[in-house]
């Protein structure tokens, strides 16, 4: 298989976070296309039973791909073909992850510093796979070596059928806005669907994003860790500014595919709890964006980049939502795993309010929406 149309939006591999409930919440927000965290081709190979896991795909997912760390084709085909056994629609090769551990290893990033390599590893998964094989990339190693148009060129060439495109260095990491125009030249140099992806956080960016750069379709990726239902508010064209009681609900919701994926005994609460603390860090970052207020400010920078200060007097639960602390974030995931129902939930959170009071700020007053 060579071609394949995307829908517009697409959920990111998130290490992490991309962990099978919160794809489940994706999907309720209407997420088409969802994606495993990145495994080690190698480590699947070996059937080693943690990378095993993260092959597995919910039922609810109607289109689910498995993204891979690869070396060398070999292990790529191997792997790949233990994905799709298991139900993976098509197989992403990660050629743009920038830590450590997997640059050291001449995998993700490295790769663009080898791109015949990669494009080797792409012919020989495309020759072996009945199933559409993707490559996610960067810009390039850093400033100065901004490869992505050759890569995207031998990518397509050895049979990629989509390419996404973070318009970031591995250098740069999240410290500059991703260059969108680069996405629009790889739009235009390329004929497979090319994807585009950084800072959407909006669904008023992901329109402008699309306008500006043509692409096929968008990648979401820390905007959803933040707001699961961008989802819905980029199918639907509006802003959801949610009551402190909705949110809750959306939470509760994560906490229930937590029990029912991990189990709801002490075992499963230790397993969910590794998952659960963390999301709210992306969580806590969530501020109300109406429309009025930040079509324009998008237009002139990506609100992922900006600094929000919070306005007004905020209820005890909303700042406790808010709270930046690790130590609070295990404690509302405590909560919310004990919590009967929203309402209980609420009152949990107030009282957790009093207890823990407001963390300091730092010296400008205000908290970064931008993530990562
Ligand atoms: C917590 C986290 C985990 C990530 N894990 C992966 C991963 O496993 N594979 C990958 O290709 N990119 C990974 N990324 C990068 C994202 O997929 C995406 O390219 C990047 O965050 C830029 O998109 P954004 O600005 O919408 O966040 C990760 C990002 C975050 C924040």
């Amino acid at each position: 298989m060579s071609r394949w149309t995307p829908p517009r939006f697409l959920l990111a591999p998130l290490t992490k976070g991309g962990n099978l409930p919160f794809r489940r919440l994706c999907v309720d927000f209407g997420a088409k296309v969802t994606m495993s965290e990145m495994a080690y081709a190698k480590q699947v190979v070996r059937r080693r039973p943690s990378e095993m896991a993260l092959l597995r795909r919910h039922e609810s997912e109607p289109c689910f791909g498995v993204q891979l760390a690869v070396g060398n084709p070999k292990d790529g085909v191997q792997a790949a073909q233990t994905a799709v056994e298991r139900g993976a629609d098509f197989i992403d090769i990660n050629a743009g992850c920038p830590i450590h551990d997997v640059i050291r290893r001449g995998m993700g990033s490295t790769l663009l510093q080898r791109p015949a390599a990669l494009a080797r590893i792409v012919e020989a998964m495309v020759e072996a796979l009945d199933v559409p094989v993707t490559v996610k990339i960067r810009a390039g190693w850093k400033e100065g070596e901004i490869n992505a148009p050759e890569v995207a060129r031998l990518v397509e060439e050895a049979g990629a059928s989509m390419i996404t495109l973070h318009g970031r260095t591995r250098e740069q990491r999240y410290t500059r806005a991703a260059d969108w125009d680069l996405v629009g030249q790889l739009v235009q140099e390329r004929s497979i669907p090319v994807v585009g992806n950084g800072d959407v956080l909006t669904w008023h960016e992901a329109e402008d994003r699309i306008a500006q750069s043509g692409c096929a379709a968008v990648m979401l990726a820390r905007g959803v860790l933040v707001k699961p239902w961008l989802f819905e508010e980029c199918a639907s064209g509006r802003t959801w500014l949610p009551t402190t009681a909705e949110r809750v609900e959306v939470y509760l919701r994560l906490v229930r595919y937590a029990k029912e994926h991990f189990r709801d005994d002490e075992k499963g609460r230790k397993r969910a709890m590794f998952f659960l603390p963390w999301h709210f860090s992306f969580f806590c970052r969530y501020r109300p964006m109406p429309e009025e207020t930040f079509v324009e400010k998008a237009r002139a920078y990506p609100l992922m980049q900006t600094r929000v200060v919070d306005e007004g007097e905020l209820s005890p639960a909303e700042q406790v939502l808010r709270d930046p602390r690790p130590e609070v974030h295990e404690r509302i995931a405590a909560l919310l795993w004990d919590a009967a129902d929203v309402d209980g939930a609420c009152a949990g959170l107030e009282v957790l309010a009093a207890e823990v009071g407001r963390p300091e700020l730092d010296d400008s007053g205000e908290f970064s929406v931008s993530a990562g």
